[in-house]
């Protein structure tokens, strides 16, 4: 009896473990560096599963990580379902159908606003494979602010060693003017 209840623990231990390993053999894997976008670009996020699985039946989710996971796009039975999606994303997502067999999450996300920086998780439940990615929306001006900065710090810098100079040469004059009165 106690060897028998023994085999049997022994045989739901394997089963837990095989149990495991069958579910840890799919992920999924994110971009490792936020992706960068400037206002009112078009910006396409994109996850893979490894090893390769053809998605098309399964139920795929972009979400928010960073609000409380809502939802961003979502598929299911073959089709983009318009609900639960968060209104600033109504109208403004596409995934790349094609690209579920393949393994691949292709999700775009059109005219970019600074409100769409973030966190966002893509997740295969029934695989409960997942990863998680950032997006960074930048203002449009931001560039030229940069470049106004640059230009001011290099003008602050010229002022300076011209100063610097000018102030060397007087004192020159002053030392000169000196010497030649003793
Ligand atoms: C974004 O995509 C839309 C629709 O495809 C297109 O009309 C628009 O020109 C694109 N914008 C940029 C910045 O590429
Ligand atoms: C999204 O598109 C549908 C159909 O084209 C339209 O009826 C709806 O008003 C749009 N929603 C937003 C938030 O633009
Ligand atoms: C910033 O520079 C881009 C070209 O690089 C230009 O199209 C845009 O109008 C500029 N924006 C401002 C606010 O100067």
């Amino acid at each position: 009896m106690m060897m028998m209840m023994m085999k049997l623990t022994l045989l739901l231990l394997l089963l837990v473990i095989f149990a495991e390993v069958i579910s840890a053999i799919h992920h999924v894997t994110c971009p490792a560096e936020p992706i960068q976008a400037r206002e009112d670009d078009n910006v396409t996020l994109q996850c893979r599963l490894v090893p390769p699985v053809d998605l098309r039946r399964y139920i795929l989710d972009f979400t928010r990580a960073d609000l409380q996971y809502k939802v961003v796009h979502t598929y299911q039975d073959g089709r983009d379902l318009s609900y639960p999606q968060m209104d600033q994303y109504r109208n403004r997502t596409t995934l790349i159908h094609e690209d579920l067999i393949q393994g691949t999450m292709t999700l775009k996300i059109y005219s970019v606003q600074m409100s769409d920086s973030g966190r966002y998780e893509c997740y295969v439940p029934d695989l409960t494979a997942y990863c998680t990615l950032c997006l960074t929306v930048v203002r449009k001006d931001q560039d030229n602010k940069t470049n106004m900065t640059t230009t001011n710090i290099c003008a602050i810098v010229l002022s300076v060693i011209v100063a610097l100079i000018g102030l060397g040469l007087i004192l020159r004059v002053l030392v000169k003017h000196r010497n030649l009165c003793k």
